[in-house]
């Protein structure tokens, strides 16, 4: 019987994890924690450990190093460019195209009851760019047409999805859960060497643009007005003290009535003076930003 692909992968992370070539101790396990937590605000449990060891000890190896030690003395004695591999290597992905898709239902009212031909769309942790065109096939449909007047702005802050995303190709396996429909208006089907692939049409990718941006970056350097914020699924991994530091500077770009949608898991009560609850899961500025 075929093997499936979430079995073959958890073969491949144990057979990793056994093949130890490098000591990896629980200081090595502190100070990448202390080092990834300083950089994006992500917080490593110690059920990561495997993980963290497997998707490093590729960069110690790589820079021909012989201890993990060597590696992170590199990392904090430089400012270069190995920084973007190890967050890259230490963010967790996981993504799909209308995922906790009641969310896309509210955009879509949203949108059509917007009075203004100029609507800007920020989704704050795009991964793989999955969110990001769903919010454009979302757009599409909102007004019945490939070209909405609607912009998004899909950010992450790990380099190496932002590359996926752009380039909107995914294996067909991706958008098995779409309607037949969205698959022919929204996709192309590869041939010949790439009959496994897809492509998101050029009209829904030229809606997005993709930008890396670090929401740990005291400031973000947009204009704000969004009239919708997406920020699902990341703020899991920040702690209390940075979630509120970023809602401090996420909120003020919404704009009046804007709505800041959060994952299914994620709760901001403890930011009250910031966002207020208006859906599940759906935030608005508690004090809105001005009008733009
Ligand atoms: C689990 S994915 C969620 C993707 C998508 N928002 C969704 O809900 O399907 C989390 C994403 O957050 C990104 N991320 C983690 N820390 C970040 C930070 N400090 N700034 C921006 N993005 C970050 C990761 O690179 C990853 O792509």
């Amino acid at each position: 019987m075929a093997e499936t692909a979430a079995l073959a992968r958890r073969r491949t992370a144990a057979a990793e994890a056994d093949i130890r070539d490098f000591s990896f101790d629980d200081r090595d396990f502190a100070r990448v924690s202390r080092l990834i937590h300083q950089r994006a605000g992500i917080h490593l449990s110690a059920h990561k450990r495997d993980m963290v060891y497997s998707r490093l000890a590729r960069r110690v190896r790589a820079l021909g190093l012989a201890h993990f030690r060597d590696y992170l003395d590199a990392l904090e004695a430089d400012h270069g460019p190995e920084w973007e591999a190890f967050v890259n290597a230490l963010t967790t992905n996981l993504t799909s195209f209308f995922r906790e898709s009641h969310h896309f239902d509210e955009l879509v009212r949203h949108l059509r009851q917007l009075d203004t031909d100029r609507i800007t769309i920020w989704c704050s942790a795009a991964s793989t760019g999955e969110e990001p065109y769903s919010i454009a096939i979302a757009a599409c449909e909102a007004f019945d047409t490939l070209t909405p007047p609607v912009r998004i702005l899909a950010t992450d802050i790990d380099t190496n999805v932002l590359r996926t995303a752009a380039s909107g190709v995914y294996a067909l396996d991706r958008i098995a859960g779409l309607s037949e429909q969205r698959k022919r208006a929204y996709f192309q089907r590869g041939n010949g060497p790439n009959a496994e692939l897809c492509r998101v049409r050029p009209a829904l990718q030229s809606l997005v643009t993709f930008r890396q941006l670090n929401l740990l970056d005291v400031s973000y350097g947009l204009r704000g007005g969004f009239q919708a914020v997406f920020c699902r699924n990341v703020m899991i991994y920040f702690d209390k003290p940075t979630q509120y530091a970023v809602l401090s500077r996420m909120a003020p770009l919404l704009a009046p009535g804007g709505l800041l949608f959060a994952g299914h898991s994620e709760s901001f009560a403890h930011a009250q003076d910031l966002v207020v609850p208006c859906g599940r899961t759906v935030y608005r500025a508690a004090r809105p930003g001005p009008a733009r």
